[in-house]
């Protein structure tokens, strides 16, 4: 496997997803400010571009190593720090990407029924950005646990 350039452990593909990952929860924060001067083309177009990139990044990289490292191990090795934070991060993550492609539907297209479609744009949208930055330091956490030895054995 390729080395990363971070320094850690790690290998390339994971130093790209840690960087990818920060850089979109940055820009998310972003988009949230562009609502906020009330640029709401440009704020749905940010948005949007990165749910998306991260749905690529979650089946390209992050599903297919919670394959094969986490979930044989679930449940019997879920009270190790080591799968207990991936599968945290996974669980929580898989609700945030979700609800994050409802948004998208709701808000920016006519393809859901009106009876589903948001009432409470505001709401739902800083609830995921909240959650969304939850799913990240999980992320930090399970990157840190799995490629900074002894980390947390000290
Ligand atoms: C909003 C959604 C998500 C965000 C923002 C996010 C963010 C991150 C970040 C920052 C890392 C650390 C980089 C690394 O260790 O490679 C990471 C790693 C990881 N994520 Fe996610 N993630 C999300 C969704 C998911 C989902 C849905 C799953 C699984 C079903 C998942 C599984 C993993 C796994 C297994 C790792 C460790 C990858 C490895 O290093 O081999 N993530 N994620």
């Amino acid at each position: 496997m390729h080395e990363g350039f971070l320094g850690t452990a790690a290998p390339r593909y994971a130093d790209l997803i840690l960087l990818l990952e920060l850089t979109m929860g940055l820009g998310l924060l972003f988009g949230a400010f562009l609502a906020g001067i009330r640029k709401f083309r440009a704020h749905a177009w940010c948005q949007s571009v990165i749910v998306l990139m991260n749905a690529a990044s979650i089946v390209l990289f992050m599903l297919p190593s919670f394959r094969s490292h986490v979930s044989p191990r679930i449940p019997l090795k879920l009270g190790k720090s080591f799968y207990a934070l991936a599968a945290a991060h996974a669980a929580l993550g898989t609700v945030v990407e979700c609800a994050a492609l409802y948004i998208l539907l709701a808000a920016g297209t006519t393809l859901m029924p009106e009876k589903v479609r948001l009432v409470r744009y505001r709401l739902w949208m800083r609830t995921v950005l909240a959650a969304w930055w939850v799913v990240i330091l999980l992320g930090v956490a399970t990157y840190a646990r799995w490629y900074i030895p002894n980390l947390f054995r000290r």
